[in-house]
């Protein structure tokens, strides 16, 4: 089309689109460009503005790499991570809810026995953390894979610290037969989300910060059963009510200071005391029961 105006180009585009095969691609190209047009409108970009959002995508691109995906990062600190976790969660209002999954996960940890330790020779708080899994029917699922990953006492994930063995601080486990898991591990800390890229250059213009209240990150997999990707948060963290990635959901978080009882200190009679509980329960979606 030729001579297009600003009232009519942005349905010139959105008619180029309609030769677009796959129609879930095409609605949401079609609302992606309808809302990228609104929005250059309504703030009247100048030149100047565009260059430089071309060129802040360009370094976002750049600072990207196998290990490192600085689009999810910026994902993570518009909200949008947390925006389509709360989508699925409203498909599945009876399960865990889900939070980031962040940029440390790691495939393939080592399996560990449930009551297993984590600890190792890590400095920090001991803790045991502890818990079931279940349907939504509140039926315990045994077998179910549960991958934890977690900082360590400098705040830094194993992949990123060179100081750490590459499996510090993860593992992988199976659910007993009713549905238990328990790990016995350092309480996690509060951490800052990488700043040297371009996240660091949108924190730093909004005068934001970059910090997260301690957590401890999980998935949950089970055969017949939406996959959880969660986080378990400390309530007596100084940023729980302001994670710089909006991960934090009230139901989601607890104090890590349970007192054990005298059966758990006896059960986690290995782990040298004090050490506190933390309990956590997590409630999986069967397949497709949300459609
Ligand atoms: C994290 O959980 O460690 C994390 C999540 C999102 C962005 C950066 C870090
Ligand atoms: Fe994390």
């Amino acid at each position: 089309m030729k001579d297009v105006t600003i009232d009519n180009i942005t349905d010139a585009v959105l008619r180029s689109l309609d030769g677009t095969a796959d129609p879930r691609l095409k609605e949401v190209l079609g609302v992606m460009v309808r809302k990228l047009h609104e929005a250059a409108v309504e703030v009247s970009l100048s030149h100047a503005e565009w260059e430089e959002l071309v060129g802040f995508l360009y370094r976002t691109g750049a600072a990207s790499n196998e290990q490192r995906n600085e689009f999810i990062l910026m994902s993570d600190l518009l909200g949008l991570s947390t925006l389509v976790d709360m989508i699925a969660s409203a498909n599945a209002p009876d399960a865990s809810e889900r939070s980031v999954l962040g940029p440390f996960y790691i495939p393939n940890a080592p399996m560990l026995p449930v009551g297993g330790d984590l600890i190792l020779d890590n400095e920090g708080d001991r803790v045991v953390a502890l818990g079931r899994v279940t349907s939504t029917a509140g039926e315990p699922i045994a077998g179910a894979l549960l991958e934890f990953w977690q900082n360590a006492a400098n705040g830094q994930y194993s992949n990123v610290d060179p100081e750490q063995d590459d499996n510090n601080l993860r593992c992988r486990m199976l659910s007993d037969a009713d549905g238990c898991y328990s790990l016995s591990t350092i309480r996690p800390i509060a951490y800052e989300v990488p700043d040297d890229a371009t996240g660091g250059e949108f924190i730093r213009a909004t005068g934001r910060h970059c910090w997260r209240p301690a957590h401890l990150h999980v998935r949950v997999h089970a055969e017949g059963y939406e996959d959880l990707v969660t986080e378990v948060f400390n309530t007596l963290d100084q940023y729980i009510e302001e994670d710089a990635t909006f991960g934090v959901r009230s139901s989601l978080a607890i104090p890590f200071n349970r007192t054990p009882t005298d059966a758990e200190r006896s059960q986690f009679a290995h782990v040298a005391e004090p050490f506190h509980m933390v309990d956590f329960d997590y409630v999986l979606q069967p397949l497709n029961a949300g459609d």
